[in-house]
């Protein structure tokens, strides 16, 4: 029965039953975690051989390029492609990085920063009143970036069909908007993959800013967990028919293929963009750790590769979401109080509860030993305005943690419901 419907004694005996769960959980003195979005030990296992494979120094030599030493900054002629096909683009369009492509994120935006893009008027921190837009809910660490420089931070409301661009296309007119955030495929923390619809009205927008730039960040392009993954939509092909080439810049990396903090990152963006960074890129350093690249080169192989390592991870993963999903429906369906999403990829389901009620499940499940992702954090400035989101990450717990986790989680969001409507 939904809770809403229940009279207020129902819902007082509803509360009571709840409560000695909830202690009997508080008596087991419980240490889980539903916060953490990053592999599991067994996932980081799968790739061990990129690190045991013997190199002899002749291996070291790649596309005519000895990667012990200095040189070839932009990255392999090799890696270059690899990421190109993730990306569908030409390698030319690629840049390799180090190890994460946050920093590469943070670099591009500190460029533009101090000396614009490559349609920049002015450099954007000549730009007093700067906005940028952010999906929210959506990654933390994106909107810290933007904040840290100096952004008004403008959320945008997520549909199953990525941002609301009848909001964007509005905000967009604003000259002072110089961007937006987009995890264009199953977006950090809804999963949701943009709709072509969605892409094609990015690609041709108007904007008030001529360097309006949407920083595309492609993190879990390859990370499916069903057989018939989301497809997205060639953002560089659409906006090339736009004629918005520079307006994409797109981001992924390795961190979760092989080693999140020890992969190989990369970013794609118009020959006009890609020249503007690598003026600057060129004095930042001599070049990225290429040993690296060759040995995910080896390892990885290519596209083909990059699918079977992922059926490896998707076979670890499938169980701990199915176990998460079947917790959520045994416990909350039908009562009216939750909505959670159903992601065919990525690391994360995305909970929403009744309005104020996040922060309070927060903390009941912090009380009896379940610790969650802040509420309020897949917001700009760590503030969801109806305080009812929650970021779940059953990636890094055991399939015996997770079933505990989410039954505990589950009682939490109940008693807060509850708590809201007494
Ligand atoms: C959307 C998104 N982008 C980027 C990252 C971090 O990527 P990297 O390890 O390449 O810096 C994460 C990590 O969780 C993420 O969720």
């Amino acid at each position: 029965m939904r809770y809403n419907e229940m009279k207020r004694e129902e819902l007082i005996r509803e509360r009571n039953a709840l409560l000695e769960q909830y202690e009997a959980y508080r008596s087991e003195g419980l240490k889980l975690d539903l916060s953490r979005g990053k592999p599991a030990a067994d996932q980081l296992d799968l790739s061990m051989d990129l690190l045991n494979a013997p190199l002899a120094a002749a291996d070291c030599v790649v596309d005519g390029f000895d990667c012990r030493n200095y040189g070839c900054p932009w990255g392999l002629p090799s890696m270059r492609r690899f990421f190109g096909e993730l990306l569908g683009v030409p390698a030319e369009q690629v840049i390799v990085g180090g190890n994460s492509s946050l920093a590469l994120m943070y670099g591009t935006i500190s460029r533009a920063m101090l000396f614009g893009l490559a349609n920049s008027p002015a450099p954007w921190s000549t730009v007093p009143d700067r906005k940028w837009l952010c999906p929210a809910p959506g990654y933390d660490r994106h909107f810290a970036i933007t904040e840290k420089m100096g952004f008004e931070l403008i959320p945008v409301d997520m549909t199953p069909e990525g941002p609301d661009l009848d909001q964007v296309e509005r905000l967009a007119q604003d000259p002072a908007v110089k961007g937006m955030w987009c995890v264009p495929k199953y977006a950090n923390p809804t999963g949701v993959t943009y709709s072509d619809a969605t892409c094609r009205r990015l690609a041709k927008m108007k904007t008030g800013a001529p360097d309006f730039t949407v920083m595309w960040d492609n993190a879990y392009a390859v990370h499916d967990l069903a057989d018939r993954g989301d497809e997205l939509a060639n953002i560089f092909e659409l906006a090339k028919e736009a004629g918005n080439e520079d307006r994409f810049i797109a981001f992924t990396s390795t961190s979760k293929i092989t080693f999140p903090g020890a992969g190989v990152s990369a970013m794609a963006a118009s020959s006009a963009n890609l020249d503007a960074a690598k003026k600057y890129l060129a004095v930042e350093t001599i070049g990225y750790d290429k040993l690296n690249q060759l040995r995910h080169l080896k390892y990885l192989k290519n596209a083909e590769g990059v699918k079977t390592q992922m059926a490896r991870h998707r076979a670890l993963l499938e169980g701990k979401f199915r176990i998460l999903e079947q917790t959520l429906s045994r416990d909350l369906d039908g009562l009216g109080i939750a909505e959670w999403t159903h992601p065919k990829g990525g690391y994360f389901v995305s909970l929403d509860l009744p309005d104020g009620c996040a922060k309070r499940t927060y903390e009941l499940a912090r009380e009896v030993g379940v610790t969650l992702t802040p509420a309020g954090a897949t917001f700009p400035y760590g503030r969801d305005p109806r305080d009812r989101n929650l970021r779940l990450a059953p990636t890094c717990s055991t399939t015996a943690e997770l079933g505990i986790a989410a039954s505990i989680l589950t009682v939490a969001v109940r008693l807060a419901a509850i708590e809201k409507l007494l």
